[in-house]
């Protein structure tokens, strides 16, 4: 992981176009789903998160504030080469460190029912039972930041 480097990109920015190709790439289109112009838009004020291997984009997230306290993590996605070899905690650690920063306390989410192990392995908790979004099973997460 040491020649990985992480950015937060600017919305509408040519980077930002590129987290969008990487998470339709590894999110939407194995779904059969793709992102609309007013979702994009929606995200305009979020923070996104990216990082890369060199000058390759390899991973990203979002991170939407809910409260003055919470922000909600959401779109996690690793190239699909890129997975399994540590690139997905390192993002989700470097974002906790973004939200801290952004006075943030607490990061809520909402897991794919079979990504849950990847995100307790990181310290959240199961809040609640599970739930269907874009077409699969969910389940609603948590933790508190140090
Ligand atoms: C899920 C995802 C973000 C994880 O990132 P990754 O880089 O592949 O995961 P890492 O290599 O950093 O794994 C960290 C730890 O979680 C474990 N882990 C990762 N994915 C897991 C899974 N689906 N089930 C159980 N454990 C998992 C790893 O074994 C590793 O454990 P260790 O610390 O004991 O070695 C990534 O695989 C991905 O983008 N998947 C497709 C999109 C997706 O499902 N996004 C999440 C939507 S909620």
């Amino acid at each position: 992981m040491s020649t990985h480097t992480f950015q937060i990109v600017r919305h509408g920015s040519q980077e930002y176009r590129e987290t969008v190709a990487l998470r339709d790439s590894v999110l939407r289109r194995p779904l059969g789903l793709h992102f609309t112009p007013e979702q994009l838009a929606a995200e305009s004020g979020d923070i996104h998160l990216a990082c890369y291997d060199g000058d390759a984009l390899v991973a990203c997230l979002i991170l939407t504030p809910v409260d003055a306290r919470t922000v909600k993590m959401r779109q996690v996605a690793v190239a699909q080469e890129r997975q399994a070899q540590g690139v997905g905690r390192a993002l989700v650690e470097r974002s906790e460190h973004v939200a801290r920063e952004h006075g943030f306390a607490e990061v809520v989410l909402n897991a794919r029912l079979n990504v849950v192990p990847f995100y307790e392995r990181l310290g959240y908790e199961c809040v609640g039972g599970v739930f269907e979004e874009v077409t699969i099973p969910h389940r609603a997460m948590r933790k508190t930041l140090a």
